[in-house]
């Protein structure tokens, strides 16, 4: 059997990895600035998650959402606390797109209705609802074209009130800054007036956190630089450091209902393991600040050149946006520099480092790009 080809890869096998240094099969390293698309949060094989990981897989690896499993508790209390969001439930679910799905779902419970506004250029996942509501044509199938979506332009509140008023929407889904379309961050003013119109309109804003928080932008949201707190938060990647984890965070007014949502592996004993070691870690390492602070050398330090457009972003998420196709610079930069990248459309590099990159590391990928520009 052969496996089904849908990824373009990369001729190269890592085999080991610490911090943001990753070895390949060859015995190269490599400084890891793309995270494994943003899931390498608190770094790679770091000790204390290793450990507690390790130690759980010795108890009880696993057993279903029928039985009370006090990690899932335990995880609850200390994400509100960290958040913020101490009045808020967690929903556990597996990845990012499960979570939007949940979160769609819910909020066409809550409030009997079936229509979704979600924004140009946006990526919510490959999952039914989740696709539905993602700005690119070429992954959504007929099959998941079915849905009641309406797409507006980011900042364009008009648009949005306009379609609100027709009765029908549940949700306004919106990514904390968009990734895959390329490091668009809405405008604090546009989420709050968002906030406002779901409020007046009785729809529910979602927040997809998915690949924006976790402290990747310097705060545990990013939407918490607009001071908002949304009906539902949604997440998934750093949550668990790689093992595949997801949640919602849902506002108090939502009611829960046996049996509206549920999953057999959301919430296992591992995932939450690994949950629990990822915010140990971010705590102790003040991993938020070093997003902040490392982030903001990154964007004030890339180098001024008449082949960059623009660079924007915010703490660790960030693109570098070029006047030409990027490909040959990211090749560059892996095969000959040894340093792994991400993209957003073809003229964008993306950075999505894990939150503990030292300043050193900064500086090396800056000099880097000064020496290839
Ligand atoms: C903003 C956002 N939402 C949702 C997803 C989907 O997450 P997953 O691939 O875990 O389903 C992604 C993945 O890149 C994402 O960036």
């Amino acid at each position: 059997m052969e496996l089904f080809d849908v990824y373009s890869l990369f001729d190269l096998t890592p085999v080991r990895a610490l911090g943001c240094k990753v070895w390949d099969d060859k015995g190269q390293e490599y400084l890891d600035l793309y995270g494994g698309h943003a899931v390498i949060s608190v770094g790679h094989s770091h000790p204390h998650y290793v450990e507690v990981l390790s130690d759980q897989l010795r108890k009880i690896g696993f057993y279903s959402n029928s039985v009370v499993n006090p990690l899932q508790q335990e995880l609850a209390r200390r994400l509100g606390e960290v958040s913020g969001y101490t009045d808020y439930s967690l929903f556990l679910d597996n990845s990012g797109a499960e979570s939007n799905e949940n979160a769609l779902k819910l909020a066409s419970f809550h409030t009997g209705k079936d229509a979704v506004i979600a924004f140009r250029k946006s990526f919510h996942g490959r999952t039914s609802g989740a696709v539905a509501v993602t700005d690119n044509p070429k992954i959504v199938s007929p099959f998941n074209a079915v849905h009641k979506v309406t797409f507006c332009d980011l900042e364009d509140s008009w648009a949005v009130e306009k379609r609100l008023m027709k009765g029908d929407v549940a949700a306004v889904i919106i990514e904390g800054i968009q990734g895959c379309g390329g490091i668009n961050i809405p405008s604090d003013e546009f989420l709050r007036t968002l906030d406002d119109l779901c409020h007046k309109y009785g729809a529910v804003l979602v927040l997809d956190e998915v690949q924006s928080g976790y402290g990747r932008t310097g705060r545990f949201f990013a939407h918490q630089w607009a001071g908002i707190r949304p009906g539902i938060i949604t997440m998934g990647k750093g949550i668990a450091n790689g093992f595949p984890c997801g949640g919602i965070l849902i506002s108090p007014e939502f009611k829960a209902v046996k049996g509206m949502l549920g999953t057999t592996f959301g919430g296992n004993y591992l995932a939450m393991a690994g949950a629990l070691a990822v915010l140990d870690i971010i705590f102790s390492e003040r991993l938020v600040n070093n997003a902040l602070t490392v982030g903001s050398y990154l964007l004030s330090s890339i180098p001024a050149s008449d082949r960059i457009k623009e660079v924007r972003g915010r703490g660790l998420m960030i693109g570098i946006e070029f006047n030409e196709d990027v490909a040959p610079i990211r090749k560059k930069l892996l095969y000959e520099k040894h340093i792994f990248t991400g993209v957003a459309g073809s003229n964008m590099i993306r950075l999505l480092a894990p939150l503990c990159l030292s300043m050193d590391e900064a500086r090396y990928f800056v000099d880097t790009l000064k020496e290839i520009l």
